[in-house]
């Protein structure tokens, strides 16, 4: 079982205004975002605050396939942009992910847009994890990332039943850190 981080709505808000500033200081600048849900999908609202640029969706699951001891993992649409809507024929997208830890969903979604008829695709996530990567992410792509974290289970407060049980632990985490 890994270690466990937990973070607050209020450490995502800071880390999302640190990505922000690091999109912005490419020089690129985007038309859209891409947020692949459900976790990339709060992510994106944030990052409006911004970049001021509309959100499209796209939406995976991920199954793991115990009894194939992990080699038959797949992943699979939930919800696509297809066809990809007009309005971004052409156009410099941001696809937006909550972490960056396996690689195997960015991968996945990352080389289905690159069919697409699209300008400049970049990546932003808000936490990019530091542990040996699964997926490729296709080389050239614009990659930026809020905050690097060891590779932890990170508890995300969009999952907790109990906000303030939530936060206690990430203030617990940060007073023994
Ligand atoms: P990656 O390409 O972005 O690196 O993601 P990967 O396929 O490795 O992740 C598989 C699923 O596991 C994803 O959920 C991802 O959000 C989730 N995940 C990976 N590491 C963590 C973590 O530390 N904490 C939490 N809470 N989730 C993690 P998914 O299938 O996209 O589902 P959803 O939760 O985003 O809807
Ligand atoms: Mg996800």
């Amino acid at each position: 079982m890994p270690e466990k981080i937990w973070y607050t709505y209020d450490d995502i808000h800071r880390a999302i205004r640190n990505l922000a500033a690091k999109v912005q200081a490419s020089g690129t600048a985007y038309d859209a975002m891409i947020a692949i849900g459900g976790g990339g999908f709060i992510p994106a609202r944030m990052l409006r605050c911004y970049l001021n640029i509309p959100i499209y969706a796209v939406t995976t699951a991920y199954y793991l396939n115990d009894a194939d001891y992990g080699t038959r993992n797949e992943i699979s649409k939930i919800q696509w942009l297809d066809p990809l809507p007009q309005c971004l024929k052409g156009k410099n997208v941001l696809v937006v992910d909550e972490v960056d830890d396996s690689r195997v969903t960015l991968e996945f979604c990352l080389r289905e847009l690159q069919k697409e008829d699209l300008g400049v695709i970049g990546v932003a996530v808000l936490h990019e994890k530091i542990k040996a990567k699964k997926g490729v992410l296709p080389e050239g792509l614009p990659y930026f990332s809020g905050l690097v974290t060891e590779d932890l289970w990170i508890n995300y407060p969009w999952d907790a039943e109990d906000i303030d049980a939530h936060n206690a632990q990430a203030a617990a985490g940060k007073a023994s850190a």
